[in-house]
Formats: structure tokens, sequence, C-alpha cells
């Protein structure tokens, strides 16, 4: 018996979402900054949805500063995954876990832009932390079905947009593609600061 995700129709384009940039380098090193403590305390944004032991997956890393938090908050038992399409960003990543002891309970890569090369940890993930990155994807329905076949049907998805960045409109774009791609989204968290988020449970599965 398997499992199969009951995947919606999406079409290609939701009206109204933000058009896909990547960042610019420089702004890696400001994301992973100290003063980011002070204006995005992870513990503090993130701490509500993850326990120790979880398997927490971050597809958009960059430098890190949101894994690295991750990966002391899961403890010795849990494990990050965390991905970039960018290699300097996950060498960059790998040098930091490294450095901080955390390596062994992380597991970085490089992916593809349409490609998060996840498929060994499918079902296999608690949370899916989504920061300041989906407006970067160019496919985001493409981008969801991954990240839907990531999660145990228990698991959760954070979807997280700086507001300014992103437009209320764009994020609610943002959110009717998850609709689409079968999520349900079960709160929008006030997180403080600039900051627009949701929190989403993957499609329902169906045994065949
Ligand atoms: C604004 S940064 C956010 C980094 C991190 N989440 C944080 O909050 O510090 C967005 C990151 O997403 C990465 N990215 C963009 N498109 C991607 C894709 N298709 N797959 C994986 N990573 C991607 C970029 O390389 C960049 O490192």
């Amino acid at each position: 018996m398997e499992n199969q995700i009951v995947q919606n129709t999406i079409p290609a384009m939701v009206e109204g979402l933000p058009k896909p940039h990547r960042c610019p380098w420089l702004v890696q090193y400001f994301l992973a900054s100290p003063l980011r403590r002070i204006l995005e305390p992870p513990e503090k944004v993130l701490g509500p949805f993850v326990k120790t032991g979880m398997t927490v997956v971050e597809p958009g890393c960059g430098f890190g500063y949101v894994s690295l938090s991750l990966s002391k908050m899961v403890g010795p038992e849990g494990r990050v995954i965390s991905v970039d399409l960018e290699p300097r960003a996950a060498a960059r990543l790998q040098q930091r876990a490294g450095k901080k002891g955390l390596a062994d309970r992380m597991d970085i890569r490089t992916c593809e832009s349409h490609d998060l090369g996840l498929g060994c940890y499918e079902g296999q993930a608690d949370l899916v932390v989504v920061i300041h990155t989906l407006h970067e994807f160019e496919d985001i329905p493409g981008f969801l079905a991954q990240a839907a076949r990531l999660l145990k049907p228990s698991g959760r998805m954070l979807v997280v947009e700086p507001r300014g960045h992103v437009t209320p409109e764009q994020f609610t774009a943002e959110l009717e593609c998850c609709r689409l791609a079968g999520f349900k989204e079960l709160d929008t968290p006030e997180l403080g600061g600039k900051r627009m988020a949701a929190l989403l449970a993957p499609p329902e599965t169906r045994e065949q």
C-alpha cells in the first residue's frame, strides 16, 4: 500500500504573484548578521513551531541564520535539512555549522532552481520553513508540490514573507497558490515586525 498525495490542478500562474527575483549577494551578509538577532530573534519568531527531535527543512537557507537556529532548537535528536540554489551559500553554511558544532545534525545541500533534490526525505519532514524566500522561486507551484511530498501528514509548512518587499496582495496570491496546491491554511500567526506569515497543513493523503 502506498500513500499518494491528492494533487489539485494548479494553474501555471496565479494572478498577482510577486515577480521572482534573486536577493543581491551582499544582502546575504546582512541576513546573517548579529543585527538580525535584534530585528528578528529566531527563537521568538520560530520557537512556537519547533520542538526538539523534529526534522525541519529550510529551502532557500542562504548563509543559514535561520537553519543554524533551527538546528539548536531541534537538538541532537533532530535534523535540519538546508538547501539553496547558490553553492556559495551552502558552502558558507557548512563552514558555519562546523564551527558551531552543529554539522552532525544538519544536511546542507545545493539544489537546482526547479528541483530541491530532497527525494530521499519524502514523508519525513515535521516542518518546512520558507522564510523570506517564497517570492524568489520561479516556479512556486512546482516548489509547493515538492514541499507537500516532503511533509509527514501531520507536518506543517510555515511561510514567512517580509512586508514591503512583498505586498499584502502578493502574499494573498502566494497563499492562493498554496491552497491550489492542496495546502490548508491553519493560521496566520502574528510574528511581529514587518512580517506576514501563514501556517499550513499539507495536502491530504489517501491510501491506494
Ligand atoms: C532572501 S534569501 C533568505 C535566506 C534565508 N531563508 C534567511 O531568511 O536568512 C533567499 C534565498 O533563497 C535562495 N533561492 C532562491 N531561489 C531558490 C530556489 N529555486 N531553490 C532554492 N533556493 C533558492 C537564494 O539563493 C537565497 O539564498
